[in-house]
């Protein structure tokens, strides 16, 4: 493989744990996007260059290149039922509750985390946090709404800082959208946030990922993995 995101031995530890412990041969499963979860994806292609019959639905066009690579094959959502979805996040609450979307593919990730019977999170232990909101939360947006979206949050939020990823080069997501990274400060309530948002005409999806995970397995830096229980 020649993108490799660099070696970190948390992540390629949780990464491959997730998909030791969950994964079966004959399965359908979601694979997200990101520098843990490429642990996951070839951990998987190792199965399948092995014989299992192993198949994916990818969440971003960066992990179906990757799939391509370790030749996993890829299918569509839905198109078969899927027992476990691995994914990274860049914030993990004590509830659960996720930020993620830093790698711009929250939309995907979030229909792939859905239709999941069991959705496994992979992080480092720097991704835990005891309230999500240091983490600027990602906001899937129709770019010619952005004008109306900004000056709706900025109504109802004057203090958020609101910041185009890719400025005037935006960052197009894999679904032709722009990403806002919205700093609201702590997040108290994620699911009130997540829904107030998507009321905002213009907004497709944002990274608050509330009620969503049902394990999360954390890797550290001596490559050792737990399970984070759900306070
Ligand atoms: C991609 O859009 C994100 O949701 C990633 O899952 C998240 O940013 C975690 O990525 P890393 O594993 O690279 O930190």
């Amino acid at each position: 493989m020649n993108d490799s995101p660099g070696f970190d031995i948390g992540k390629r530890a949780v990464g491959y744990a997730a998909v030791d412990d969950f994964v079966q041969d004959g399965m359908c499963i979601g694979l997200g996007t990101g520098t843990t979860t490429y642990w996951a994806i070839e951990r998987v292609g190792q199965r399948v260059a092995a014989g299992e019959r192993i198949t994916a639905v990818a969440t971003s066009e960066h992990t179906a290149s990757l799939c391509r690579q370790w030749n996993i094959p890829l299918v569509g959502l839905l198109q078969h039922e899927m027992p476990v979805a691995i994914d990274g996040a860049d914030e993990v609450a004590p509830d659960w509750a996720l930020i993620k979307g830093g790698g711009g593919a929250l939309f995907r990730e979030k229909a792939v985390a859905l239709v999941a019977e069991r959705f496994v999170v992979v992080v480092t232990p720097s991704k835990l946090v005891s309230v999500l909101g240091a983490f600027p939360l990602p906001v899937e947006i129709v770019p010619f709404a952005e004008p109306y979206v900004v000056r709706e949050i900025s109504r109802w939020h004057p203090d958020v800082e609101i910041v185009r990823r890719g400025g005037d080069m935006p960052f197009v997501s894999d679904n032709g959208n722009w990403i806002l990274d919205c700093r609201f400060g702590p997040i108290d309530e994620p699911r009130a946030l997540d829904v107030a948002l998507r009321e905002i005409h213009g907004v497709v999806a944002t990274g608050i990922f509330e009620s969503i995970a049902n394990v999360v397995m954390v890797g550290d830096e001596n490559g050792e993995v737990r399970a984070l229980p759900r306070i």
